[in-house]
C-alpha cells in the first residue's frame, strides 16, 4: 500500500474542488490510499504525513502567493524540517486564483522550494497543454486551476478538476515505481 497525503487550504471553495479530484485521479492506481487533510486540521495529521509516500500541496493564490492560513501549515512544517523527516517523500502541487495569470507561478514556486528545503522529490505535470482543455493554463510545476467570480459549484471547470485528477494519478504512479524499486 502507498499512502498519498493532500494537504490544502481553501477560503471561497475553489482550491477544494481541485483537491478532491486529486485523490479520484490516485484511486485509478492500484494499492493506493490517498487522504484529503485541510490545513484547518493539520494538528491532528502530522504522523500521518511523516508516513506518507507522498504529500501534495495544495493553496489559492492570494496577493501573489500562498494564502495565510497555507502559509502558517509550512511555518509550522519547520519542526520537521529540522529533522529531515520528509525527505525523499515525493512532493507536488496545485494552486487555484482568480485570473488567468494572477501569481500562480510565484504560489507554485513557493511550494516547490517548500518541498526543495524539506529534500523532497518534486512531481510535475506531464502535460502538453491541449486535449479538452487539460492543463489548459500551460502549467508545467503542477495543476492550476482559475475562476472568475463564479461560486465553486460552477468553477473550477471540468478540464481543471481533470487536469486535478491527471496530478494526482501522476503521483500515485511515481510513488508504487518509488516503492518498487
Ligand atoms: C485575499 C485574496 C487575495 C487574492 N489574490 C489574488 C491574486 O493575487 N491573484 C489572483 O489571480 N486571484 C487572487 N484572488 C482570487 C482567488 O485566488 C480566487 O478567488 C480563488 O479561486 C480562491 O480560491 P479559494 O476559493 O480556494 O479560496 C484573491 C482572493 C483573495 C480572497
Amino acid at each position: 500500500m502507498n499512502t498519498v497525503a493532500i494537504v490544502y487550504h481553501s477560503g471561497y471553495g475553489h482550491t477544494a474542488e481541485v483537491a478532491r479530484a486529486v485523490p479520484r485521479g490516485a484511486a485509478d492506481i492500484a494499492g493506493i490510499e490517498a487522504r484529503l487533510i485541510p490545513v484547518a486540521e493539520i494538528e491532528k495529521h502530522w504522523r500521518e504525513l511523516d508516513a506518507a509516500d507522498a504529500i501534495i500541496f495544495g493553496a489559492p493564490t492570494y496577493m501573489g502567493g500562498v494564502s495565510a492560513p497555507f502559509k502558517a501549515f509550512m511555518d509550522a512544517s519547520s519542526r520537521v524540517w529540522l529533522t529531515q523527516g520528509w525527505k525523499d517523500k515525493i512532493a507536488a502541487g496545485f494552486t487555484h486564483s482568480g485570473s488567468q495569470g494572477g501569481g500562480k507561478f510565484n504560489t507554485m514556486a513557493h511550494l516547490f522550494t517548500f518541498a526543495m528545503q524539506h529534500g523532497m522529490i518534486w512531481v510535475g505535470l506531464d502535460m502538453i497543454p491541449g486535449g479538452e482543455g487539460l492543463n489548459r493554463l500551460s502549467f508545467y510545476f503542477g495543476a492550476g486551476g482559475q475562476a472568475g467570480q463564479e461560486p465553486p459549484e460552477e468553477a473550477p471547470n471540468e478540464a481543471d478538476k481533470k487536469t486535478g485528477e491527471a496530478l494526482g494519478r501522476r503521483v500515485a504512479e511515481v510513488a508504487r515505481k518509488l516503492k518498487s524499486v
